[in-house]
């Protein structure tokens, strides 16, 4: 497997490496850890199955900000890959340069109109044209959740914030680590969005990351969300700077952490290690944001390639992606919910049921928003600036007020 690091070197190997991939898909996406990994597989062998070759292109990095970069440089370097994970509005922007296939002969003959919620079809579709394939729906706003350890301390789900803070405490005391945490820019802006949520609520998340409203964004609600995260960083270890997302889920697995706040691919890690929703391990929304779901969807968008073979193989694996058999065999390893409304919640486990019903309950209720820390909620400089501003303080450089007003600053200057 060739893994990309962001050095000039890689950049530099990437632009003279240029292939021609008509035998099949080269697939650039940033699923490598052990749960995404065994996902991926999903893909790849029923792609095999149907005689299309995979190259691999792996990009680590939540949020997909480093896979983005390396795409940028191979777009530059005239070699882009046949297909892209990509989320949000990374899709609109490649799209209003023309860079990606029209899917609309497949989604017709199939009928995506259908079946792809409006939330989703909003990002997979630009100028009316389909230019992508959703492959899931996750949610950001999750705690992820030891059973043993709250048996052992007896403690029952939290269902406010200050339970949620004595559940911690109560971790910590007894010599846990409260909080598995791996300190990246783009998992603290993950647990940020539903600490934001929680506080105000939708309609401050609607003016705060969509409307991008000053007045929101440098608010008492921002300030208590900066707050919150401080109570957070209380609860973190000593070891947190820099770790794997999926390190921090180990953590949970292990039971040497009480929890974990991340998405729904953290249930990925669970499974991947044989353990069962329910039983050794638990989820739960984030304290303060039940009813809201802060959402991101995996799409796979084509890239423009002339070669006849390659534009067979692009529409084989978008067709794939959207069937409803594959819909759940590779959501149910994810630990993701489908991307379309008609598949059956059977074949889900606890918590992909209880995903795919407050979904569905956000989606009626006004309570569905697309996720600011993986790029649905505004466009990548917008949110790489929130980033910014987020770790910032979480590392101690700024204090709640400050972060507030430093997030005005930061998203006046990115847009
Ligand atoms: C993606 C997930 C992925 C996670 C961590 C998110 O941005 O949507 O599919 O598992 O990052 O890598």
């Amino acid at each position: 497997m060739r893994m990309f690091k962001l050095t000039g070197a890689a950049v530099a190997l990437m632009s003279t490496t240029a292939m021609v991939h008509a035998d099949g898909v080269e697939v650039l996406h940033w699923w490598t850890s052990g749960g995404e990994a065994a996902a991926l597989n999903v893909l790849k062998s029923d792609l095999e199955g149907q005689g299309v070759g995979w190259t691999d292109m792996p990009v680590a990095g939540g949020g997909g900000s480093d896979a983005m970069t390396v795409l940028r440089a191979r777009v530059t370097a005239g070699d882009p890959p046949t297909a892209v994970q990509m989320l949000g509005f990374a899709i609109q922007d490649w799209a209003a340069e023309g860079a990606l296939a029209d899917l609309n002969a497949l989604a017709a003959e199939q009928g995506w109109d259908d079946v792809v919620p409006a939330a989703l079809q909003n990002f997979s579709k630009h100028d009316g044209s389909w230019v992508s394939a959703p492959v899931n729906v996750h949610s950001t706003n999750w705690v992820w959740a030891n059973t043993a350890i709250m048996e052992e301390l007896g403690l029952a789900q939290p269902t406010s914030w200050d339970e949620f803070v004595a559940a911690m405490q109560a971790a910590q005391d007894a010599g846990y680590v409260a909080l598995a945490h791996g300190g990246q820019a783009w998992q603290e802006a993950t647990v940020f969005d539903s600490i934001a949520m929680g506080v105000g609520g939708p309609d401050f998340y609607q003016a705060a990351f969509v409307d991008l409203d000053p007045e929101a964004l440098g608010g008492a609600d921002m300030v208590e969300a900066f707050k919150r995260m401080e109570t957070l960083r209380g609860f973190v270890d000593d070891n947190f700077s820099g770790r794997d997302w999926n390190l921090a889920s180990a953590m949970v697995v292990n039971g040497e952490a009480l929890f974990q706040i991340m998405g729904d691919w953290a249930k990925g890690e669970f499974v991947n290690a044989g353990q069962t929703a329910g039983k050794e391990f638990q989820c739960f929304r984030v304290p303060g944001s039940e009813g809201t779901v802060t959402f991101n969807s995996d799409q796979f968008a084509m890239f423009n390639v002339t070669d006849k073979d390659a534009m067979g193989a692009q529409v084989t694996m978008a067709s794939s992606v959207m069937s409803p058999e594959f819909q759940v065999a590779f959501n149910t390893v994810k630990g993701s919910v489908p991307a379309r409304t008609d598949i059956s919640d059977a074949e889900f486990d606890a918590c992909g049921k209880l995903g795919m019903a407050q979904l569905a309950e956000a989606a009626a209720s006004g309570g569905l928003f697309g996720s600011m820390a993986h790029g649905h909620a505004n466009p990548p400089a917008v949110q790489n600036a929130m980033y910014d501003v987020i770790t910032a303080h979480f590392n101690g450089e700024y204090d709640a007020e400050t972060a507030a007003s430093e997030m005005v600053t930061a998203v006046e200057l990115a847009q």
